[in-house]
Parts: structure tokens; sequence; C-alpha cells
């Protein structure tokens, strides 16, 4: 006896569907968060105005607090060889990594000031950044809380930098 199996059916004996996604806090302005978290969030602030945006006129500023008690901070520094440019988040992460290789960073504020428009929502690190900051945590073994926010505004925290990277490629794919 031979059967035929029609192509949908075997599709639903060989295929499941996996979801992904991940929750996180929204506070209304910074006047909710807890002290450490708005100070941290003044910091990222601040040093929006020492990034070099000459091109996008879009000033970030990141600042981590490290295990140690040490802060790091990173503003983005562009290029007239555009791709040359580097994002506030990378800029931080070297800096951490070279002044204080070995130590996890706990938290990492991130704000903004753009000049062509509105500062007031969260700001969205983009993907390359996201990939860095996933291998720093998987090198320190600890999750790095990210605090996004704009100059006014809604702020969003993220327990871990690896929930915006869902799938994401890693050092164990090179085994
Ligand atoms: N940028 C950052 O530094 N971090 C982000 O999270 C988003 C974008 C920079 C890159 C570029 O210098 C400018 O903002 C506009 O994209």
């Amino acid at each position: 006896m031979s059967y035929t199996v029609s192509e949908s059916i075997l599709k639903t004996l060989t295929m499941n569907h996996q979801q992904t996604g991940f929750s996180f806090e929204v506070y209304d302005s910074v006047e909710g968060l807890a002290k450490t978290d708005a100070h941290l969030l003044e910091l990222a602030k601040a040093a929006t105005r020492n990034a070099y945006a000459p091109y996008s006129h879009f000033n970030v500023g990141a600042v981590a607090a490290l295990q140690n008690g040490a802060f790091v901070t990173g503003t983005n520094q562009e290029n007239a060889s555009y791709p040359a440019g580097i994002c506030a988040e990378r800029v931080l992460l070297s800096s951490a990594s070279s002044q204080y290789p070995g130590i996890a960073i706990e938290t990492i504020a991130i704000s903004y000031n753009n000049e062509n428009g509105e500062s007031n929502k969260p700001v969205s690190p983009c993907g390359i950044c996201r990939q860095t900051l996933v291998e720093y945590e998987e090198r320190l073994q600890h999750p790095i809380r990210l605090i996004l926010a704009g100059m006014q505004g809604k702020v969003f925290i993220i327990s871990k930098a690896s929930l915006l990277l869902p799938l994401s490629f890693g050092a164990d794919d090179l085994k």
C-alpha cells in the first residue's frame, strides 16, 4: 500500500512556530526612575554635548556604570567619510574594554539631542551596536541593563541588551 502525503500536511508535521518578544519598563519621564538611574541618565544627556556629529546633527551620549563603581562615557564620532563614523554605544564599549578590561558593565544610559527636530522619544540602538553590546555581555558573562531616553519624554529600561537581538549570531556559532 502506498500513501501520498500532500505538501501542506507534510508542512504541519515538520514545522512548528516559535515566538519571540520581551517586556520592558516604560516610564512617563525621568521623574519615575530610581535615583541612581536618573543620575546616570543625566550624565548621558550632558555627554551629548561632547558628540561630534556635524553631518547628522544627531548628538548621542552614553554613560556606563561599571561593576567597580567607575563611569565610562561615549559619544558618537562622525567623519566626512560617513561610514567611518562610530556610534556612542560602540565608542563607550571600546573605551570601557580598554580602560577597565574584565570589569562588567551594570547599566548603560543613552540619550540624544537631535538638532533637526524633537528629542522626546527613547533612542533605539542600531543593529551593529546591538551586536556589539551582546558580545560584551557574553564576554563578561553579565547582562547590561539599558536606560533609553531622549532629552525629554518617556524612558525605557531593558533588563539586558540581548533582548534587543533575538537569534543573534555569536562566538558559539563559529565553533
Ligand atoms: N547614533 C548613535 O550614536 N547611537 C544610536 O543609538 C543611534 C545613532 C549615531 C550614529 C550617527 O552619528 C548619528 O547618530 C545618526 O545616525
